[in-house]
């Protein structure tokens, strides 16, 4: 078949999965991770992906804003808030995105993270500035680290140059295209996520309902999927397993009668958190 359907974690089961730690391990057995994004009016989107990152397993997690955030979240007093410009980058995942805006700010903070050698998921308005402007287009494709770009339809438009409604019409194609185009794997999000590798591996999720569609669960899923690389894991097994428990989550929320309408993006993560434990 052209391709498979992601339906089960048997298909990304490995050694690394979910509640298998070492007795010895400690914080920095899994990783630094560091948020990327929060420009004025937007620090939510950040924060979210953050705590998503928490609790799916990341040693440490940092939100750097661009915005002045308060000293701390007091949800999640985990999270170390950092102001962008000053954040150390070196040796820690990154999720480049989340509320990132698109002033010159953003653009000089994406281009220093691009040029990083640490894995990193690009979301969000880091994909459209990637969109915009050839520079960052060529430091991409040069990145080796891995590197997990989690577009929408629109944001996948902007980055191939063409219609949101041309990428919809043939979702596997756009995401195998990008794939190729930035030497990166693809989330091609929306109902049936579609994941892409540039070797040509293409996979359709089938967890996820409407109840996804509302604000902030596009920041979830970055943060997931960068919890995943900071423990370790390959940007292919990370892309794969942070979509399918992120629609697992907010199918397993629905259940429960959270959701479909009135889910919120912040009932995920711990909703995610439960089911990677029970992997
Ligand atoms: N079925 C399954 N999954 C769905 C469905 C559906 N019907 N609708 C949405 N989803 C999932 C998508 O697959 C994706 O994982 O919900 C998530 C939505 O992500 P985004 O489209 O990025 O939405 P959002 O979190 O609001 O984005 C925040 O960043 O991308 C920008 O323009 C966006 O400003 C917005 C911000
Ligand atoms: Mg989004």
């Amino acid at each position: 078949p052209a391709h498979a359907q992601l339906n089960a974690p048997e298909l990304f089961a490995n050694d690394l999965l979910g509640s298998r730690r070492p007795q010895n391990s400690h914080k920095g057995s899994f990783g630094d991770l560091v948020v990327l994004g929060g420009a004025q009016g937007m620090a939510g989107a950040a924060i979210l992906a953050g705590r998503s990152a928490l609790f799916l397993g990341a040693g440490r997690v940092f939100v750097a804003a661009l915005a002045a955030l308060p000293p701390y979240d007091s949800i999640n007093p985990e999270l170390m808030f950092r102001d962008a410009a000053g954040c150390e980058l070196r040796a820690r995942t990154l999720v480049a995105g989340p509320g990132l805006g698109d002033q010159p700010d953003a653009a000089r903070l994406l281009t220093k993270a691009l040029d990083q050698g640490n894995a990193m998921v690009i979301d969000a308005d880091a994909l459209n500035l990637i969109a915009g402007t050839p520079d960052l287009q060529q430091r991409l494709t040069q990145r080796v680290a891995p590197t997990v770009l989690t577009p929408h339809p629109l944001e996948a438009a902007r980055l191939l140059g063409v219609t949101s409604a041309i990428v919809q019409a043939d979702r596997l194609e756009a995401a195998r295209e990008l794939a190729a185009r930035f030497d990166a794997t693809i989330v091609l999000k929306g109902s049936g996520t579609v994941i892409a590798t540039p070797g040509g591996d293409v996979v359709v999720n089938v967890t996820g309902n409407p109840g996804l569609a509302t604000a902030g669960t596009g920041d979830v899923l970055a943060g997931i999927c960068g919890a995943l690389l900071a423990q370790g894991w390959g940007e292919q097994q990370a892309a794969w397993c942070a979509a399918w428990l992120h629609g697992a989550a907010a199918d397993a929320l629905v259940y429960e009668g959270v959701g479909p309408i009135g889910l919120s993006a912040g009932e995920l993560p711990a909703a995610a958190r439960t089911l990677f434990n029970a992997m």
